[in-house]
């Protein structure tokens, strides 16, 4: 300030008129239209770091030592005033703001509540056995239901389990309490003694559900999915069991992958094997997936044991069959490339949201 020198309590006084005065003519052309913006801007110019307030501040300094108590005062009692009433501006901004969006966008409390529904999608085991179940209707095989609360003798006597059999140890079953002969399955194979056991030959029957084991780490689960298929009639042999897993594998696999048979002990199938189909995820060529080995084992599989017949009362010389049982968890892991099994029965909505809704 050039005439900083000549400053006086009166021009002090004087400025701080004007600086009111300004004040209020700001106020007045902002008009009914008080923004929070507007509010803000004046405080800058007013009491900002080079507002009008804070340079008659810096003059004070330079004033006649005796004025400088009365001027700081008023000086003082300016700058509070202002706060004060900008402080009153900004709410009564903020207000109006808040109003004219409310008038803006009318909230009807009376209307019904809009709720977002997102569209369901299928479980990647669901999915996966109505992809076999599909294939298998192709084929021209019905579709069965059976109990996973059963008898032993359904899920192990008339299947040929000696009574010595490790699997029906408590470690492997889950048995009912106080009722030893009652379990809960093991394996879908009860259904071929109750389908047996309800109609006769010719049948050609697949049947998916649930099955218990007492056992849980990274790759088991004591719940899990099977598919049970059995075919029964004159003349089947081990060429139509073979055709059978070969046409269905290829058909949710990939027309280009192999097959194959290795013997395996089923006590309810002789001749027993497993079934493997060459590794979806390297060809045959060897990968973390199929071990290096090349081949995934997909299940079990064999000619109906005569002693099955023997149970049901099928004749053995004039019926002949065969059937096999995979796990269906692990073939929708195989097909959606899953990493861990318990993912699956986790019921996380983000994993299980990402699967489609048909297959
Ligand atoms: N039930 C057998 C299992 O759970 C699989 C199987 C079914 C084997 C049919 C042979 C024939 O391991």
């Amino acid at each position: 300030m050039s005439d900083a020198k000549t400053y006086t309590l009166q021009d002090c006084v004087k400025k701080i008129e004007d600086i009111r005065q300004t004040f209020a003519s700001d106020i007045a052309q902002l008009g009914g239209q008080l923004q929070p913006r507007a509010v803000e801007d004046l405080k800058v110019k007013f009491l900002g770091r080079k507002g009008l307030v804070t340079e008659l501040m810096e003059a004070l300094k330079s004033m006649p030592k005796e004025d400088k108590p009365g001027a700081g005062k008023v000086i003082n009692e300016l700058r509070q005033g202002l706060e004060k009433e900008l402080e009153a501006l900004k709410i009564k901004a903020e207000e109006g703001a808040l109003d004219q969006h409310l008038n803006q966008h009318r909230l009807d409390v009376s209307l019904p509540v809009q709720v977002r529904r997102g569209q369901g999608s299928l479980h990647p085991v669901t999915l996966m056995r109505r992809i076999l179940l599909t294939e298998f209707r192709r084929l021209g095989f019905t579709v069965y239901d059976g109990p996973e609360v059963d008898l032993d003798f359904y899920n192990f006597s008339a299947l040929n389990f000696k009574d010595d059999h490790p699997a029906r140890d408590m470690q492997d079953t889950f048995f009912i309490a106080d009722r030893a002969k009652t379990i809960l399955r093991t394996h879908t194979s009860n259904i071929q003694i109750h389908a047996m056991l309800h109609e006769k030959p010719p049948l050609r029957i697949v049947a998916p559900g649930r099955t218990y084991r007492c056992d849980s780490d990274l790759t088991h689960t004591p719940m899990f999915h099977q598919i049970e298929g059995f075919v029964v009639d004159r003349g089947i042999d081990m060429g139509d069991m073979k055709g059978v897993i070969d046409r269905f594998l290829k058909a949710v696999f990939g027309e280009d992958l192999e097959t194959r048979l290795r013997p395996s002990f089923f006590p309810f199938v002789e001749p027993g094997a497993e079934f493997d189909l060459q590794c979806v995820a390297c060809r045959g060529k060897g990968c973390r997936i199929c071990k290096q080995t090349g081949w995934l084992e997909i299940g079990g599989l064999g000619m109906i044991h005569p002693n099955v017949f023997e149970a049901v009362g099928y004749s053995s010389e004039e019926y002949t069959g065969f059937a096999f049982g995979f796990g269906i968890d692990r073939m929708a892991m195989l097909r959606y490339k899953l990493s861990d099994l318990r993912q699956l029965f986790e019921g996380q909505q983000d994993f299980l949201g990402q699967f489609p809704t048909y297959p």
